[in-house]
């Protein structure tokens, strides 16, 4: 079945049966990453560009490691070796990279809508890697991957997602999607990283923003800033970076204030259910939003969440790339 999108923009715009579809692909490319030779012909001959203007570990090298195990041609441009240095804008940039014919351009900006600008220009498919505080779709997507790996199902759980949502563009990735597909989601910070209208702002579980079906299994959105009842009783706990690099004031008094109110410790997990996963998209601050005794400990699936990225962009990358059903039985 074909993802019928030439861009992966954001999870907003994408259908329950979308986001079901890159969640069953990236599950049928799991296996790959576990063979001696983890490297199949399916992309041979496309060209996947990295195009990151912000500081990236996981996304950067996944998206790479996705396209070489699928046997893409992959190029990373970053700020500091490219024409932005002189002052090219990004629309020329994205002009140039396109006059070389690739396949897919992923992008990783500062600046939220900078993946849409270049979908308006560009014929290559356009992945968000992430726009300021708006949306980090493969993230969101990765996450629903190992919450399925380890709890097997989306529907129905009740997911804490904790920390700076203000400026978190996983929280809202994650809250459209787990909204989507039925989830729970109770996301706690402090008010100034959590203003009481994001739920109305966001617009998630709110049946104007999708269609009638998705409307029927939406879940449940809750805002509050009280770290105890978002734990309580939740079978997933997501922590947040603090992302100090989008705050240009104090939002918080000290980092042990803020630790003290919104960190996750061990004490504070006995609130959630006893079997509750402990995720965090990275990089982490340890004794900022989680102790090492909880971010190390047996409940984590942190770097779960790292190997889920690889299988899950692969899957972005081959429903983007132009493969024909015919191509799907010869995958692997
Ligand atoms: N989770 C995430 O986006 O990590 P990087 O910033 O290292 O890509």
């Amino acid at each position: 079945m074909p993802l019928r999108t030439k861009d992966l923009l954001g999870i907003e715009d994408l259908s329950r049966d979308q986001i079901q579809l890159i969640l069953e692909t990236a599950e049928s490319f799991r296996e790959i990453s576990t063979r001696p030779i983890k490297k199949v012909p399916t992309l041979r001959g496309k060209t996947v560009i990295n195009l990151f203007f912000e500081a990236s570990t996981r996304t950067r090298t996944s998206f790479e490691i996705a396209a070489k195990r699928l046997s893409a041609d992959a190029v990373n441009i970053s700020p500091s070796t490219s024409s932005v240095l002189k002052g090219e804008t990004l629309f020329d940039t994205a002009r140039n990279l396109e006059a070389m014919a690739p396949d897919v351009i992923v992008i990783r900006h500062s600046s939220a809508g900078a993946p849409h600008q270049l979908a308006r220009v560009c014929s290559a498919s356009i992945v968000n890697a992430g726009d300021g505080a708006h949306e980090h779709p493969t993230q969101a997507l990765l996450d629903a991957f190992t919450i399925l790996e380890h709890k097997k199902k989306l529907r129905g759980l009740k997911v804490a997602i904790i920390g700076d949502i203000a400026h978190s563009r996983v929280a809202r990735s994650n809250c459209w999607l787990l909204a989507k597909m039925g989830a729970q989601i109770m996301i706690c910070g402090p008010p100034t990283l959590l203003p009481l209208e994001f739920e109305k702002t966001i617009g998630v579980c709110q049946p104007a923003s999708m269609n009638p079906s998705e409307a029927r299994v939406c879940g449940s959105l809750k805002v509050t800033h009280e770290m105890d009842e978002a734990l309580q009783g939740a079978d997933v706990v997501m922590m947040l970076r603090i992302q100090l690099e989008r705050q240009q004031e104090a939002f918080f008094p000290s980092i042990r204030e803020y630790f003290r109110y919104y960190g996750l410790s061990a004490r504070r997990m006995k609130a959630a259910k006893p079997d509750a996963i402990i995720m965090h998209p990275g990089p982490i601050n340890r004794g900022v939003e989680i102790d090492s005794e909880v971010a190390d400990g047996p409940y984590s699936v942190i770097l779960d969440q790292v190997t889920s990225g690889v299988a899950v962009r692969m899957a972005v990358l081959f429903l983007l790339a132009g493969t024909k059903e015919s191509e799907v039985e010869q995958r692997t």
